[in-house]
């Protein structure tokens, strides 16, 4: 039986998580692949290891790995965006096959370690750097190959879905639920990665490239965090039969590409209202499967370990039955040709306001006047209390409207003497006009 031989860089949450796959699959794996699939090597930062390991596997020195002439797959468990690219590249220069769990480093440096895999032939695993356990690349890039993607939406990061989740069940602040988060270990002591939108804008780019075809540039997505959502918006959500996710967003629209990621609001019956906690999932359209569900744990030891190994056997599939690398589907070509992206401006959607103005006659028709004259229809309206001394919150969902026309209005709204402090934009999908 041939032996498919592996090297591990980084030996840290997945890298453990992986080698127990591996210690307790052994056979299973073997009979999968075909060929005895082994470790070989496993570069750690410093010794001794986070975790017991055979010493005679383990070096200090990364280049070691991706440069033995042993090693068919090299996986890549370090994270970052500095070592990890170089090494990476370095092992494709090698003329290794690569897995990465990164999705920050192919987020940003996508497109160079693509382009050098296609180059050098090699095949590039990543399908846990989306989603965690869930098989979403696989799926887009095999499954759904018959299709033209029309959109999807995923709630595609666990911290911030932990957050809304609990605000929502409680009806706690933001600060409070996120401190809480940090305590149990659902959040980094710097969350501003996930909080902030740029972990699952990461994803996004990842997912969006390959489901398009063209490669998306990281500072072409449109990102907005959940810091600023209110506890008091989550519940004026609920009222009016909504939940508030953090979504990152494709659509295709005549030819041309939405990509953003902010926080949105879904009719309670949608799919993905009902992924709470950390859970992930992912809702596609395609032209010719209809709409598509996918769901399951998104990070974690063992569900990121899943997809990594799942890379791992496909890759040394390929080399038992010499399969050639299938970089042509991956996305070497920046975006631009069959599709061009959508400026933020332009996208249409319909909108929640909640407007914090004084309780007096004649503030309604002010601002529905500035709504109407950019072509902003009101769907819905609740105002709720009365108080004649301090703001009251009017609340509004409009019906589809472009994003130019909205910030325009909102620019004006905020002027407005009647208007008390800067209104709250949530954006609205899910819904069929
Ligand atoms: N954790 C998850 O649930 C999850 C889910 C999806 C994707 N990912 C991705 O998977 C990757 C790994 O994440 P993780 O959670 O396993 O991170 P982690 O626990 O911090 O593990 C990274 C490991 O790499 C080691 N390391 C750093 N520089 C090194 C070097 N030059 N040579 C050898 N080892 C080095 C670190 O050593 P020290 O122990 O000395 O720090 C650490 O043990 C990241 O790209 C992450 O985004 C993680």
């Amino acid at each position: 039986m041939k032996t498919i031989n592996v090297g591990l860089l980084g030996l840290g949450t997945v890298g453990s998580g992986m080698l127990k796959v591996f210690q307790e699959h052994v056979e299973l794996l073997d009979r999968r692949v075909g060929a005895k699939l082994r470790i070989k090597k496993i570069a750690v930062r410093r010794l001794p290891p986070r975790i017991p390991v055979d010493a005679r596997l383990l070096t200090t020195d990364a280049l070691e790995v991706v440069r033995d002439p042993q090693i068919d797959i090299v996986v890549e468990l370090i994270g970052g965006t500095t070592v990890a690219r170089t090494l990476c590249l370095e092992a494709i220069a090698n003329g290794k096959h690569l897995v990465t769990a990164n999705k920050a480093l192919l987020g940003e440096h996508g497109l160079e370690i693509y382009r050098a895999a296609a180059e050098k032939r090699v095949d590039l695993g990543f399908e846990a750097s989306v989603c965690g356990a869930i098989p979403i690349i696989r799926s887009v890039k095999d499954g759904l190959v018959a299709n033209r993607i029309l959109s999807f939406m995923g709630i595609v990061n666990g911290t911030t879905n932990y957050i809304l989740t609990k605000m929502t069940e409680t009806g706690q602040a933001f600060a409070s639920v996120l401190a809480e988060a940090q305590a149990q270990g659902y959040a980094e002591a710097d969350p501003t990665l996930d909080v902030g939108g740029i972990d699952a804008a990461h994803k996004l780019q990842i997912l969006a490239s390959l489901a398009y075809g063209g490669y998306i540039r990281f500072s072409d997505i449109y990102i907005e965090g959940i810091q600023n959502v209110e506890a008091t918006d989550i519940e004026f959500a609920r009222e009016l039969g909504y939940r508030i996710k953090l979504l990152a967003i494709a659509k295709e629209d005549h030819g041309e590409l939405e990509v953003r990621v902010h926080p949105t609001m879904i009719p309670e019956t949608h799919l993905l209202a009902s992924v709470g906690g950390v859970y992930n999932a992912v809702h596609i359209r395609g032209d010719s499967c209809g709409s598509l569900m996918f769901s399951g744990r998104g990070a974690g030891q063992l569900p990121t370990a899943s997809s990594v190994v799942a890379d791992i056997v496909e890759i040394a599939h390929n080399i038992v039955y010499h399969r050639p690398a299938r970089a042509g589907l991956l996305p070497t070509s920046a975006a631009g040709g069959e599709i061009t992206l959508r400026p933020m401006e332009r996208i249409a959607s319909r909108y929640y306001l909640r407007i914090m103005a004084v309780d007096k006659p004649g503030v309604l028709s002010k601002v529905s006047g500035v709504l109407g004259e950019n072509s902003i229809s009101i769907a819905s309206m609740i105002q709720k209390g009365r108080d004649e001394a301090a703001a009251v919150p009017i609340v509004m969902l409009t019906h589809a409207a472009v994003e130019g026309d909205m910030r325009r209005s909102l620019q004006r709204i905020n002027t407005l003497d009647v208007v008390a402090q800067e209104t709250t934009c949530i954006r609205v999908e899910g819904v069929e006009d």
